[in-house]
């Protein structure tokens, strides 16, 4: 029996990787504070025997029994983690520390979720996993940036210090069922101002570009992370490179929901990245994953979950 701890896995992506750890067969500990990620993301896996659920936050030590580790438990979005900054580091750092720590006792594996964001606003495009990054580190998007950076530096120092099992993947912009429609996130923005008829938000002139990696994806390339050999440690950026400006994901989004909202310009807020693209020929190489739902395919899923939700609400 193998049990597979998630942190942060009532959250968006956290619950798309219980669902998939369950259906591959394994004994799944999801662990969330429920800040960000609603119980009822998870609530149709309480029925599963091999699901169990702890309210529990990570910045306290935890003492369970695991064999892997998907430490996943972190705010996602500028206006969660600037919510209170300060915890969001502390999440970061001591959620690490604590996970690395149960790792070490329990000889388990554990993987880190850590972004694209440990680029900054990057100078070097695509961003290879060689690429150190170009990061402010006192402005407000910092708590996150650097937070994700000193959790990275922690992984690589259990590994070096305590030849600890470790596997750091880079995620880049992913979207998908279950995002939270209130956080800011482009992608989810746009489909729910689309949908309730809202101006859509452009901020800047519209022209920066990010990739946009659907779920499904992002979690086969976290399981295939896992499970890959054990001198495989990463960081391996996870993403999709195909690379849009603002304003074709706002036109597209808004063809596809058959919206007649208008375009609205806004200034662009605080070292926000001009440009993001993932260079995933390691992940290809090491992983043999690379993305396979375009993004009208993936967009069409998300648009009809964020119908389902507003017509709930
Ligand atoms: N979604 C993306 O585009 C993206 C991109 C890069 C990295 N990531 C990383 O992937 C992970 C999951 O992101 P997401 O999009 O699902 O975000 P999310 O906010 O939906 O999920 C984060 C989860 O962590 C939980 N959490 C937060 N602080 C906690 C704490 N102190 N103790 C226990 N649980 C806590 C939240 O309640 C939530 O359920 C995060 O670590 C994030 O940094 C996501």
């Amino acid at each position: 029996m193998t049990v597979s701890l998630v942190t942060g896995g009532a959250g968006f992506v956290g619950s798309h990787l219980c669902d998939r750890l369950i259906a591959d067969g394994a004994d799944v500990l999801c662990v969330d504070n429920f800040f960000t990620g609603p119980k009822s993301n998870v609530s149709h896996l309480r029925r599963e025997e091999r699901f169990e659920l702890l309210r529990h936050d990570v910045t306290i030590p935890l003492f369970v029994e695991a064999d892997r580790i998907y430490n996943l438990a972190c705010p996602a979005s500028p206006v969660h983690y600037q919510h209170d900054p300060v915890q969001t580091t502390k999440t970061s750092v001591h959620g690490a520390i604590n996970m690395l720590e149960l790792a070490t006792r329990s000889k388990a594996r554990i993987l880190q979720a850590s972004t694209s964001e440990i680029y900054g606003d990057p100078d070097v495009h695509p961003q290879p996993e060689t690429y150190t990054g170009r990061v402010n580190p006192i402005g407000p998007r910092a708590c996150y940036d650097e937070g994700k950076r000193c959790a990275e530096t922690l992984f690589f120092d259990f590994h070096r210090q305590y030849s600890l099992e470790i596997k750091v993947v880079r995620i880049f912009n992913t979207y998908g069922p279950r995002m939270d429609p209130n956080d800011g996130r482009v992608v989810s923005n746009f489909i729910v101002q689309a949908l309730r008829g809202d101006d859509i938000t452009i901020y800047g002139d519209g022209q920066q570009t990010r990739s946009f990696c659907y779920v499904d994806d992002l979690v086969d390339g976290l399981v295939r992370m896992m499970h890959s050999e054990s001198s495989v440690t990463g960081p391996i950026n996870i993403g999709n490179p195909g690379e849009f400006t603002m304003l074709q994901l706002a036109e597209l989004v808004l063809r596809l929901v058959g919206s007649k909202s208008r375009l609205r310009f806004m200034p662009l807020p605080i070292d926000d990245p001009k440009q993001r693209q993932p260079d995933i020929r390691l992940a290809k190489e090491v992983l043999g994953w690379e993305p396979k739902v375009g993004l009208e395919d993936g967009l069409v899923e998300t648009i009809s979950y964020f119908r389902r939700r507003l017509t709930q609400s």
